[in-house]
């Protein structure tokens, strides 16, 4: 912990916690859906009494989740799911305006991450929200009593509890809420394995979440986030998207919109298929590397771009990564065969391989949180309804879920989407009488 820290806070500085409160109110005019379940929550209070922990991106649109989650009654404390993703204007205005526990400070290293980790974790949760699974992966160590695979900064921490005491930190747990694809692959992992230790509701898997924040959201802010550390002129380049799925999709769209010739890598035939449909190229990596002006990794998986082919790649190229962690470009590789790097902008660090130079950016962590604010409000206002929603279904289902992974009710799913069209003034149509039969029958009208 810093030397400004206490067991219910660690922010950089409670002095800019009046611009936190501007820049989330801000957010907040494009939060709808979120607004009104605050209202909901305000009288219905359907978390009152529980503790709830959170490990998400400290940004403008988490604090209006926060805030709604404190006006249904839980005592919440947030901690950062990235080093880098913090906005230390808005953890100060949650802990000052909001009585928030929050540890997080953007640019904190290592041990300090993990030691507000920690602290989350000391807030004994009944409820747990991860943006990564860190939370529920260092609660599962703990259960199965994996020690030494937590960081420093946990497991010392842990190893003073009790053994009651450790088992009661995640029998406590009665649910769980994860927000992206690769917290829920390995949540998904740990039930397939019969290790889950609690239910946990996959928000990643609402069509109001992946079919808007990942793609729309993912798409505009790493555009947004590769134009602030740069400044570099899309048009005309040559953009690599390593991945399509929602993100890379997403992504695609927006910087062939911005003028640049898209290339992308795969490796699932289908989604190729799709891609090469959509109207770009598809080539291997191998291919690329020679070829791409500018390299952005959107898969969730690991090495995607490996020293092999950044020693391909022309002088000049920007490599960076939307993907939830920062092992898709690898790093230590290229840090192992190039001098250090220079740092030539705040974001942009200069490698030398093999007399050429190549530009990574953000430290190979998620672009769009790290250079920029992450996605805009309006696909979050879906994206943490779904939170808040889960949040509630998991306190009221508690003894009926099963430890496994679920996704939250289709009708909330849709409810969603219809309050959101609501609030942007857009009508559609319902079904007539006899459109209904006729959807419903085998015989009528063929
Ligand atoms: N930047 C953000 O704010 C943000 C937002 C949402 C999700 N994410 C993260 O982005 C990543 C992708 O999420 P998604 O929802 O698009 O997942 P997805 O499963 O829909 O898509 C991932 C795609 O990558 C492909 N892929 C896997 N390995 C590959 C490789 N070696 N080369 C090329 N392609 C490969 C897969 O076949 C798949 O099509 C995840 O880590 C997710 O957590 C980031």
């Amino acid at each position: 912990m810093t030397a400004t820290a206490s067991s219910t806070s660690d922010v950089k500085s409670l002095s800019l916690a009046d611009e936190g409160r501007r820049r989330t109110e801000w957010a907040e005019r494009s939060m709808p859906v979120l607004r009104q379940l605050r209202e909901r929550f305000t009288t219905e209070r359907p978390l009152q009494g529980r503790r709830l922990s959170a490990c998400l991106h400290v940004t403008t649109e988490t604090a209006n989740l926060a805030v709604t989650l404190k006006a249904g009654g839980a005592d919440v404390a947030l901690c950062a799911s990235n080093p880098l993703s913090t906005q230390d204007d808005v953890a100060a205005h949650l802990v000052r305006d909001h009585g928030i526990k929050v540890f997080a400070i953007k640019g904190e290293d290592h041990d300090t991450y993990y030691d507000h980790l920690r602290a989350a974790l000391a807030h004994r949760p009944d409820i747990t929200m991860d943006d990564g699974a860190d939370l529920v992966g260092a609660l599962h160590m703990i259960a199965l009593n994996r020690l030494d695979d937590l960081a420093p900064a946990v497991r010392t921490w842990v190893e003073r509890l009790s053994a009651a005491d450790r088992k009661s930190l995640v029998t406590g747990v009665i649910g769980s809420t994860e927000e992206t694809t690769t917290g829920v692959i390995r949540l998904k992992a740990m039930a397939k394995d019969g290790v889950l230790q609690f239910p946990v509701i996959a928000v990643n898997d609402s069509d109001t979440k992946h079919l808007f924040d990942n793609r729309y959201g993912t798409g505009q802010s790493t555009l947004d986030g590769i134009l602030r550390a740069t400044n570099l002129l899309i048009a005309g380049s040559t953009v690599v998207v390593a991945g399509y799925g929602w993100c890379g999709r997403g992504f695609a769209m927006r910087v062939r919109g911005a003028g640049a010739n898209v290339l992308v890598t795969e490796i699932d035939p289908l989604k190729a298929l799709e891609a090469q449909m959509d109207g770009y190229r598809v080539v291997t990596m191998e291919e690329a590397a020679r070829v791409g002006d500018i390299f952005v990794t959107l898969t969730g998986n690991i090495h995607v771009i490996r020293l092999e082919h950044m020693k391909a790649m022309k002088d000049g190229a920007v490599i960076a990564n939307s993907g939830h962690f920062n092992v898709e470009i690898d790093l230590d590789g290229l840090k192992r065969a190039a001098p250090p790097p220079l740092a030539v902008r705040e974001f942009v660090e200069e490698f030398r391989l093999g007399g050429k130079r190549l530009y990574v950016l953000a430290d190979g962590r998620l672009v769009n949180l790290a250079a920029a604010e992450g996605h805009p409000a309006s696909v979050m206002d879906m994206s943490f309804a779904n939170q808040a929603l889960a949040a509630e279904h998991v306190v009221r289902h508690a003894r009926t879920l099963g430890k496994d992974v679920h996704r939250i009710p289709r009708d909330v799913d849709q409810e969603i989407a219809r309050l959101k069209l609501q609030a942007m003034g857009v009508s559609i149509d319902s079904l007539t009488a006899e459109q209904q039969k006729y959807l419903a029958s085998w015989d009528m009208g063929t």
